[in-house]
């Protein structure tokens, strides 16, 4: 079990920041994780807020030790995170989940979670990373921006014991970790590609201000999204955004 080292908070600006301030001060140690039954700056990628309604989703941010993983591997821990994330709710529903290129977790055409992984970088030498998961547990009222979101509740029909569900997500997540440490990223990376949103299929995707169509092909081992319209195209994390 890894769930020892689970930090339990009533509220907080952002868990992934929490986890970050144990860095800094020296306190973290691998494994630690910080979940809060609410955050009042909750952050989301590309400088987006992250909302989630007090108590009903998991918030969660857990730190590891990457010293021995080398820099430019950083895709890894994204893999990592994702796939956790989707066999953990694979758990709870026979429903088709997939992995939204870099790492979103979707049901349909609906966001049910998202990644923000956060790294202390010193020199070459990766020393710890922050992964901030957040998935919509037992909420059913989205608004604004999230009207896309759903949560496992509006896919089950069922109630959740949220704190139950973030320390069996902590243990699939420290599994992948040590996976990784002992065999490597291949065998998990076949996996993340295999439920890749809209792969083969035509989307659009935004670069810049411009908007075009193209397939989605894959993605490559360091991280960058793969298609195809005339020619094979690849793109780098914040190079392109997705039009759903
Ligand atoms: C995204 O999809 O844009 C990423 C969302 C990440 C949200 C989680 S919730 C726990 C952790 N703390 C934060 O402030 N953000 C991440």
């Amino acid at each position: 079990m890894h769930t020892e080292k689970l930090i339990l908070l009533d509220e907080v600006e952002s868990t992934n920041n929490y986890a970050m301030g144990l860095v800094h001060e020296g306190l973290a140690q691998h494994g630690m994780a910080v979940f809060s039954n609410h955050q009042t700056g909750g952050k989301g990628r590309r400088n987006k807020q992250w909302d989630s309604e007090r108590g009903k989703n998991i918030t969660l941010s857990i730190i590891t030790d990457m010293q021995t993983i080398a820099l430019y591997r950083q895709f890894d821990l994204s893999i990592i995170a994702a796939l956790s994330s989707y066999e953990f709710l694979k758990k709870y529903t026979d429903e088709e989940i997939k992995l939204k290129w870099p790492n979103d977790i979707f049901f349909n055409d609906s966001k049910a979670g998202g990644i923000l992984i956060e790294n202390v970088v010193k020199g070459n030498v990766w020393e710890y990373a922050v992964t901030g998961i957040g998935i919509n547990i037992n909420q059913t009222l989205f608004y604004g921006e999230l009207l896309q979101a759903i949560s496992l509740k509006q896919i089950t029909g069922k109630d959740y014991d949220v704190v139950e569900l973030v320390k069996e997500l902590i243990e699939i997540f420290l599994c992948k970790y040590d996976e990784l440490k002992q065999n490597g990223i291949g065998k998990m990376f076949t996996e993340y590609k295999k439920v890749l949103f809209k792969l083969n299929e035509k989307v659009k995707l935004k670069k810049g201000n411009a908007v075009f169509e193209t397939i989605i092909k894959g993605v490559t081992p360091y991280g960058q999204l793969i298609t195809f319209d005339n020619a094979e195209r690849r793109f780098d994390f914040d190079e392109v955004e997705w039009v759903i």
